[in-house]
């Protein structure tokens, strides 16, 4: 069997100018990636949110980047073909421009990203600069910013009156113009989606954006339906994950008190 091609960032560009769609999904673990890439996922992102999927924070503020890049360097040992993003967690960029240079470098270095996604615009563009002058593609990430939370006052839609989406749309042509390959755009209306989209010339990969974004990027965990009492407009479920689970581990509990498992089929024999 022949292997698809890398996925790079000059072929994400190509999409882009070709209109085909850019499909990006999180993981954070090897068998997650491995499972993702066979099927075809075009840019593997291991999100800060590993800290509310995995790791059991409420919010993904407390995330570190020993814990980014413990669960980058897990998700690069499959190899994929994808191209793998890493995620800059709070307080890894947002202190110093050295301090974001070195924690992005660990990214790729450490942890074998290909990439390193953060948020903000316009306050970022000397972080931005800085990362590129060390040779490593950065991907942006406006519009609903989880890691600025509490400045938000909550997880709220953005954009919504026409001064802050007009904002919004500077900030993406800022990023486009400081040399991010890519812009994740997250909770805007659908129509401030596909502005920015058709204003810029990279890829804009929506998450809570609409359909007119060049790319789509859900959390894993969300889209497998894993904890489904969380269920945000903008996430559709393919699978029911958390169902599956609680039905196996309570049959498994039936079996071993029941005495039907191990049973000696599934033992092994002297003879
Ligand atoms: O951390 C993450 O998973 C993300 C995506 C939702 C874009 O930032």
């Amino acid at each position: 069997m022949t292997q698809r091609p890398k996925i790079t960032v000059q072929t994400l560009l190509d999409m882009k100018r070709r209109g085909r769609k850019i499909v990006m999904l999180t993981a954070y673990d090897y068998p997650t990636a491995l499972i993702e890439d066979r099927a075809g996922v075009d840019v593997i992102l291991v999100g800060d949110s590993v800290g509310m999927a995995v790791l059991g924070y409420e919010t993904t503020i407390p995330v570190t980047i020993e814990e980014m890049v413990h669960h980058t360097r897990a998700v690069a040992r499959a190899r994929p073909r994808a191209m793998l993003v890493g995620d800059m967690p709070f307080m890894s960029y947002q202190a110093s421009v050295s301090d974001a240079v070195r924690n992005a470098g660990r990214l790729v270095k450490e942890g074998g990203a290909e990439a390193v996604k953060l948020e903000g615009g316009k306050r970022m563009e000397p972080v931005i600069r800085a990362i590129l002058d060390a040779a490593i593609p950065v991907m942006g990430h406006i519009g609903l910013t989880p890691q600025s939370l509490h400045q938000l006052g909550g997880y709220r839609v953005q954009g919504r009156d026409p001064a802050a989406a007009d904002l919004l749309l500077e900030e993406a042509k800022l990023l486009e113009a400081c040399g991010c390959f890519c812009i994740v755009i997250e909770g805007v209306p659908w129509q401030l989606g596909q502005r920015i989209t058709e204003a810029v010339s990279i890829p804009t990969v929506g998450i809570g954006a609409g359909p007119h974004c060049d790319g789509q990027v859900i959390v894993v965990n969300d889209m497998l339906g894993v904890n489904e009492e969380f269920a945000p407009r903008f996430v559709k479920l393919y699978a029911h994950l958390g169902k599956q689970m609680a039905d196996a581990f309570d049959a498994y509990i039936r079996d071993v008190r029941e005495g039907r498992f191990p049973d000696l089929d599934h033992s092994y024999s002297a003879e």
